[in-house]
């Protein structure tokens, strides 16, 4: 059953791979499931045109399917050129009639032309992983903001963005932040890229880590994650780091701290998870290993500098799948995993669904605060209401089968008060 929309994928007839993936990935995705099944009654986006930028994966197709049944209209396309899951892409429009525009692999100008394709659905909600769709709404589409109710955001990067723009008083529409739900940062950032990060580096070279030197940019959620899970897996881990409290929490969680230049000569493996541009430079590249390997998980693909590599190599080869070999004048030979671009997406499947499930209930919930609430909304970026937050972590713990214990009403006063001492 295709869809009768426009749409631009790879294969249809990739869909029953991908109908079996999404179906794998919803059974760990019980909170947004029941989100679908009150979204099916209530119908709270009924009439709703969504255009969603996100990593087209099969967590991604539960949220498209969790929209839809409440009663949006949704056209999804990908929020970076390499992370989408072709199969899952063709699922979306043959069986779930939701029109798709992604390709994996596909070069900027067909990533650029997916966008617009995604804009001209006419949104009246926007979901962004990276603020791409903002983007284009904000320059080449400024005719549009006006029908805009509000967008949602998922990374880091794209809050950042989003809050410079309002910092200027440009912002067009509100926004929900989903990124600074603490269901989904202190989850999804740490636990699902750490995971999925070190995933996709082995899955690229099958390289060993335990006893190599494993050096992470940045301690942020996802550089902790990252570093945490390279340490279990046996790697010596080297931090690098701008902020010095981020800095002191890697000295104390007991990695060992160095600026880039020096951890560039010991490193083996490098994964950037800052957020920032130029983390890896020419400058470092000189210096490096012979065979280290070079992988980023931060938003974009400007942390590790790709042209100073590409003009420092006297050769280029593509080495293995998502492994492209750079050889320098005297021989050494460093390795781009990914082409820089988040390596959990591009060379792996991203995040488990099970922490997709909190940060994809967040979107849903999201985008149906932002409809009730639009009357009340100004043109900033807000938190994901706290209400929210903890409805997901207590349905989160009750579908993990986890039991808390609850404060008496002693307890509450105590724990209220300024008087109770010794
Ligand atoms: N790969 C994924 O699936 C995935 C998932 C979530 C977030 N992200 C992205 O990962 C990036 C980091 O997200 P986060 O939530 O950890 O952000 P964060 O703000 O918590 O952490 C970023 C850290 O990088 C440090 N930093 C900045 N510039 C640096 C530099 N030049 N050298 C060393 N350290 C530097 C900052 O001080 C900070 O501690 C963002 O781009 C975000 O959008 C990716």
């Amino acid at each position: 059953m295709a869809t009768t929309k426009r749409y631009d994928v790879k294969d249809l007839a990739l869909a029953p791979e991908g109908v079996r993936r999404i179906q794998w990935a919803d059974r760990q995705m019980p909170v947004l499931a029941a989100i679908r099944e009150r979204f099916e009654r209530e119908q709270p986006l009924a009439g709703y045109r969504i255009s969603a930028c996100l990593h087209v994966t099969t967590e991604t197709a539960n949220l498209a399917r969790t929209l839809k049944a409440g009663g949006a209209d949704v056209v999804l396309c990908a929020s970076n050129p390499l992370s989408t899951q072709d199969d899952v892409a063709a699922a979306l429009v043959d069986e779930y009639d939701i029109a798709v525009f992604a390709i994996k692999g596909e070069d900027n100008d067909t990533y650029y032309s997916h966008i617009e394709a995604a804009v001209d659905h006419k949104p009246q909600l926007t979901m962004d992983d990276g603020a791409d769709v903002i983007g284009v709404l904000h320059s080449a589409r400024r005719e549009q903001l006006g029908d805009i109710v509000a967008g949602t955001e998922e990374t880091t990067t794209g809050v950042i963005r989003l809050k410079a723009l309002e910092a200027d008083g440009k912002l067009g529409f509100p926004i929900i932040a989903v990124n600074e739900a603490k269901t989904k940062h202190l989850f999804d950032n740490r636990y699902g890229t750490g995971q999925s990060t070190i995933d996709g580096i082995i899955r690229a070279t099958n390289v060993l880590l335990a006893g190599k030197r494993f050096v992470v940019g940045g301690y942020g959620w996802v550089g902790r994650g990252v570093a945490s899970r390279a340490r279990g897996m046996g790697a010596h881990v080297i931090v690098t780091e701008v902020d010095p409290m981020r800095a002191l929490e890697a000295a104390m969680d007991g990695f060992e701290v160095l600026p880039m230049t020096r951890a560039a000569q010991i490193g083996d493996v490098f994964c950037t998870a800052t957020g920032d541009k130029g983390v890896i430079t020419a400058e470092h590249m000189k210096t490096m290993k012979d065979g280290a390997i070079l992988a980023n998980t931060g938003h974009f693909d400007v942390e590790i500098d790709k042209s100073a590599l590409r003009s420092l190599a006297t050769e280029t080869r593509h080495a293995r799948e998502f492994v492209e070999e750079f050889t320098l004048a005297d021989g050494r030979r460093l390795y781009l995993v990914a082409e820089g671009r988040l390596v959990n997406l591009g060379a792996a499947e991203g995040h488990p669904a099970l922490v997709m499930d909190m940060s994809f209930a967040n979107q849903a919930l999201g985008a149906e605060y932002a409809v009730q609430h639009a009357a009340e909304l100004e043109r900033k970026v807000y938190p994901v209401p706290e209400e929210i937050d903890r409805e997901i972590a207590r349905l989160k713990l009750a579908t993990m089968g986890i039991e808390i214990d609850q404060l008496t009403e002693e307890q509450a006063k105590y724990l209220a008060s300024w008087d109770e001492g010794t």
